[in-house]
């Protein structure tokens, strides 16, 4: 009806962004074509992703990745990835992007396919009027490593453009602290730090991201509900939870969005934002979740109003660009 139909048309602000997660199934099944390269077991018969669990996504997410070779290939990715974000009604959006995928953790790579990358995002900055920022991203199973590699891409190219460094990949490997040292790096360097924690690990883990790291935003941390205190300590210190309730529902987090507890996380205090994640593997849009939260907690246009305030002010960049979006 009338206001679920404004909810819908809100501008939007989103922190949890995948770049490679955000590849439309055409896109790369184009590339696939235009490379002549096989990618089996990656799509379903009617052209979406494929995948059985969280540990399988990850293995069809890299394949799906292997068809991304060039700096010009994450370019044309960039622009893809903005037009579905803007047709949502996105107006500014950070992403993970991994220098593990992008030059394998080779600086002079790097710098390469991160200009490319700036380059389209100014372009759809123009044309669409959405803004994008990167965060520099570790991979938890690749190992600590190549997570100093990142760090180091990341703290070179430190800046505007990149304000962040983070972590993804399967939590259930390692420990937070393994990537202490390119956290500091990272921190060092002048960036903001997030990490994926309480997606596949309970509240233990998001309370030693938060110590291990000194992350000031979690990736889910949804898992912090198991613990009160925890979340008392989230609430206090003001540190911002990157909900991606259609990921957490998909990969089998929770049963439902019902059982989903993004309501009682912002009940009791906690700085709750709304993203999508892989949007095209979880079947999802920013406007998608929007009609769900309106749909399932009754949210009215006044909660995805504080929602979207509360992203703009955890967003990683500058004060000015921060404050343009307040
Ligand atoms: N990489 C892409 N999506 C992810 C997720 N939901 N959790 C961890 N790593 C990821
Ligand atoms: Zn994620």
């Amino acid at each position: 009806e009338e206001s679920l139909h404004r909810i819908k048309g809100l501008p939007k602000v989103e922190l949890h962004l995948h770049i490679e997660g955000a590849a439309p199934p055409a896109f790369i099944r184009g590339l696939a074509q235009e490379k002549k390269v096989r990618l089996d077991g990656v799509f379903a018969e009617d052209g979406s992703y494929v995948y059985r669990d969280f540990v399988h996504f990850l293995e069809v997410y890299e394949a799906a990745t292997s068809v991304l070779k060039s700096p010009e290939d994450y370019a044309r990715l960039t622009t893809a990835v903005l037009e579905e974000c803007a047709g949502s009604g996105v107006i500014y959006a950070e992403t993970f992007i991994s220098p593990d995928f992008c030059g394998g953790g080779d600086l002079g790579a790097w710098r390469e396919y991160l200009h490319a990358m700036q380059d389209a995002a100014d372009k759809a900055e123009r044309d669409m009027g959405i803004t994008l920022r990167g965060i520099v991203t570790c991979v938890r199973h690749f190992g600590p490593e190549k997570a100093r590699a990142a760090a180091l891409c990341a703290a070179e190219t430190a800046g505007d453009w990149i304000c962040g460094f983070g972590m993804g990949g399967d939590e259930n490997r390692g420990e937070q602290r393994d990537f202490a040292y390119s956290f500091d790096m990272a921190r060092e360097a002048g960036l903001r730090l997030t990490t994926h924690a309480g997606e596949w690990r309970g509240a233990a883990e998001v309370r030693r991201a938060i110590e291990d790291l000194g992350v000031e935003r979690i990736g889910h941390g949804v898992r912090a509900i198991e613990d009160p205190a925890l979340v008392d300590l989230i609430a206090e210190r003001g540190i911002t939870l990157e909900v991606c309730p259609g990921s957490n529902v998909r990969l089998g987090v929770y049963p439902s969005l019902a059982a989903h507890p993004i309501q009682k996380l912002r009940d009791r205090g906690a700085r709750v934002t709304v993203s999508t994640d892989d949007p095209p593997f979880f079947h999802s849009t920013m406007m998608q979740e929007y009609e769900n939260l309106a749909r399932t907690f009754g949210w009215e246009e006044e909660d995805f109003i504080e929602i979207s305030k509360t992203s703009a002010d955890a967003a990683f960049c500058s004060a000015d660009t921060r404050e343009a979006l307040l």
